[in-house]
């Protein structure tokens, strides 16, 4: 991004606009071109992770018994707070989790099943909520479920029987024991993850690169003869330590998996540390810097193959986490993982959501980890629940789904958070819907101290002078909600007539806050 050069064409056309700020603030310029499409934004960018996992799964979506469930055990005002959120796909049974769970001790009777140890964070796992119960969970929800193989200490045997179990129609005995457990039809889960995080030596059965992929493609193989028609998504890199090489990773699982994927997944979870706004929300620039990286790696791929199979990036994990991380390691002893979530948190997923908008050719999936208590937007307990600051972006973004993402010219005042390179103070995404020409713009502004004023202009059409804006403030940056105090964060909205100028109008966008504007093109 360059630096706008104040200019005194700029200074006239601010002028009068609602947004106008005084000549020494410093410009930005946006420029929409409708015809510059990024690609199309996948409605499962705005997925999310239901994990075995603390509070998640037993007090978050399923309580037995409790007052609130329904007669599946789902807590209905769980229920309803994820439908606000938009959740179009959900990850299942994790994470961590994953890599030591066996799928049969989580189907039949629920008073039969084995309670065992899970070994990933520590806890007893009763088996009470399985594969039947999940899957019903997302017909509620009205999300895809992808489930999570495990690849850690699981074995390929067991991953091809559970494809069976959840998608085979014929009369075989891991259908007939479905149907026994109360579903006739195939469920027809379409997505299966290839393990969790298999890269992390934390992981159970952590592999290396090529004894991974060894596993991945006979796992691959034996799932699809089960079901040709699944879409698969292979254990990308989640470990960013500086000693680890993230890239060899890729490029091992990549260039021997090319052949049977469908999704490489991304990890990050994020964290101020050092407790530095602006540093804190330039996370962006190494978020996508990975994402090129592996768009890359996947081209580097299927190069000169005209009819090598189409692979993107799942990012099917990322969130701000790091308050209930331990040294910067997992809390294997269990807190839960229950982050309190502040403003600032909230305005780090639109970060996420903008960068993840901007690639969005490669990005189709994304899911934020995790759904309920566990790093999570939707809190319990066993009388109600509140909503933590981060739910508001992330319901505000999901409503945009099915548009395309537009390359949207960027010329904003810049920053040096650290010796790295600068960036822009100015986020700035956009999507698209050519059938009613409606634009949304999504900006975050990232300077803590500084409100940007900015001219926003189009290019393909003159942009109609009526707007509408919904914007994340608050003059606290550590707000943060609780039971009985959960609406100190929360977005405004106001219709807004520009003055329109030259096909554009000036609009300033306030520090440490996010806005989405939706405009219209005549
Ligand atoms: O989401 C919490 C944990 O973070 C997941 O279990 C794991 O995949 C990741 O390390």
């Amino acid at each position: 991004m360059k630096r706008f050069a104040p200019c005194l064409l700029a200074l006239v056309l601010f002028q009068g606009s609602p947004g106008f700020l005084l000549a020494q603030s410093r410009p930005a310029t946006i420029k929409i071109d409708s015809d510059r499409v990024i690609g199309e934004v996948d409605p499962h960018l705005f997925g999310n992770f239901t994990e075995h996992l603390g509070r998640c799964i037993y007090g978050g979506i399923f309580e037995e018994g409790s007052p609130l469930a329904d007669e599946n055990g789902f807590r209905k005002d769980v229920l309803q707070a994820i439908q606000g959120l938009g959740v179009t796909v959900l990850r299942w049974p994790g994470g961590n989790f994953a890599s030591g769970y066996n799928w049969m001790d989580g189907i039949g009777p629920r008073d039969q099943r084995p309670a065992r140890r899970d070994d990933a964070w520590g806890a007893l796992e009763s088996n009470r909520f399985g594969t039947d119960e999940f899957l019903k969970y997302c017909e509620r929800v009205g999300a895809e479920p992808y489930l999570c193989i495990n690849a850690g200490l699981g074995s390929v045997d067991e991953a091809r029987k559970w494809v069976e179990y959840c998608n085979e129609p014929g009369n075989t005995y891991l259908a007939q024991l479905r149907r026994k457990n109360g579903h006739d039809k195939p469920w027809g889960v379409k997505y299966w993850g290839v393990g969790n995080e298999i890269d992390g030596p934390w992981q159970l059965g952590h592999k290396n690169a090529e004894d991974y992929a060894k596993f991945a493609l006979e796992a691959a193989k034996a799932m699809r003869r089960a079901d040709e028609s699944i879409l698969l998504i292979a254990s990308g890199s989640s470990n960013f330590g500086p000693d680890s090489d993230w890239v060899g990773w890729n490029r091992t699982v990549l260039d021997r998996l090319k052949t049977e994927i469908d999704y490489i997944s991304l990890h990050t979870y994020i964290g101020n540390r050092d407790n530095n706004f602006e540093k804190f929300l330039a996370v962006s620039r190494d978020i996508e810097d990975r994402i090129a990286v592996v768009e890359g790696q996947i081209k580097a791929a299927r190069v000169g193959n005209p009819d090598a199979r189409p692979i993107h990036i799942a990012f099917d994990e990322w969130n701000v986490w790091y308050r209930t991380m331990v040294s910067g390691e997992y809390n294997i002893g269990r807190t839960g993982l229950e982050e309190q979530y502040n403003f600032e948190d909230a305005l780090a997923m639109g970060m996420f959501l903008n960068a993840f908008i901007r690639h969005a050719d490669v990005v189709k999936m994304a899911n934020l980890a995790q759904l309920v208590n566990v790093i999570a937007p939707i809190f319990t307990n066993k009388q109600g629940l509140f909503l933590q600051t981060i739910y508001f972006p992330l319901a505000e973004y999901a409503k945009q789904r099915g548009y395309q993402s537009l390359d949207v010219l960027v010329q904003s005042p810049e920053y040096k958070p650290d010796s790295g390179r600068a960036l822009s103070y100015l986020d700035v995404s956009s999507t698209y819907d050519p059938k009613t020409r409606k634009v949304f713009l999504n900006v975050l502004n990232r300077s803590e101290k500084e409100d940007i004023p900015a001219q926003i202009g189009s290019v393909s059409g003159a942009l109609s002078g009526s707007a509408n804006v919904w914007e994340l403030n608050h003059s606290d940056l550590k707000a943060t909600h609780t039971f009985g105090n959960d609406k100190v964060v929360r977005p405004t909205t106001k219709a807004f007539n520009p003055a329109m100028r030259e096909k554009g109008f000036g609009y300033t966008f306030p520090k440490h806050s996010l806005t989405i504007l939706t405009l219209q093109l005549n």
